[in-house]
């Protein structure tokens, strides 16, 4: 059996990824494969309890950061790693990217010290695909504002927004080959095309 495909969501909040991963999972398993659906900060129950830590308590960057690393490194070692030695593909909403985007761009964090935890905490492995769900952070505010209460990173400006936009847009132009870019702006049904789309190239 192959090792399974690690396939990560990315993009600001308003963006609409976490829409088109169940779907997503859906179209895979109707193919034959084997999906499992997980998220971070997240995915274990240690990992959830550092979600709730990370969205609600204040704190610096670097205790931020440390924290989302700490959330990654069990659910990598619980979860993520089992999954793909034992060939299932998975389907991670959000992973670092995030950090570096978020921390990073948003924060204003070192990347460099970034750099070094993410080689301390999953050297060797990276996402197959990063779906990037880009889209101008103005519009992305506007679907927040329709959208459920705010946690401490939902509830930031539009300018830290563009950022952490610019974050996700050096990742993507520092590994071109790993991410796929998907225009968030156009209908649902658009977008779906687009994320299918990029599924079948994985594939082929
Ligand atoms: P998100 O994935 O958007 O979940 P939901 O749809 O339930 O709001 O929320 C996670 C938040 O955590 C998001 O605002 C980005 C932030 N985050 C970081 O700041 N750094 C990280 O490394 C990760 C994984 C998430």
């Amino acid at each position: 059996m192959g090792r399974g495909r690690f396939i990560t969501f990315e993009g600001i909040d308003g963006a609409g990824k976490s829409s088109h991963i169940e779907p997503l999972a859906v179209w895979l398993r109707e193919r034959g494969h084997q999906v499992l659906v997980t998220r971070e900060p997240g995915g274990t129950p240690l990992a959830e309890t550092l979600r709730e830590l990370v969205l609600h308590q204040t704190m610096d960057a670097l205790t931020e950061s440390l924290l989302v690393f700490a959330a990654r490194r069990d659910h990598l070692v619980v979860s993520i790693q089992p999954a793909l030695d034992a060939g299932v593909t998975v389907l991670c909403d959000r992973f670092t990217d995030a950090t570096f985007a978020y921390q990073g761009g948003g924060r204003g964090f070192d990347t460099q010290v970034l750099s070094q935890l993410e080689s301390m905490v999953h050297p060797g492995l990276q996402p197959d695909l990063t779906l990037w769900f880009d889209l101008p952070a103005a519009l992305a505010a506007q679907r927040r504002a329709a959208a459920r209460a705010a946690d401490r990173f939902e509830a930031e400006s539009t300018a830290f927004f563009e950022r952490v936009q610019a974050g996700y847009a050096a990742r993507a132009a520092a590994v071109p080959s790993r991410f796929k870019r998907i225009d968030a702006a156009p209908s649902p049904a658009e977008v779906w095309r687009q994320v299918a789309g990029a599924m079948q190239d994985l594939l082929r």
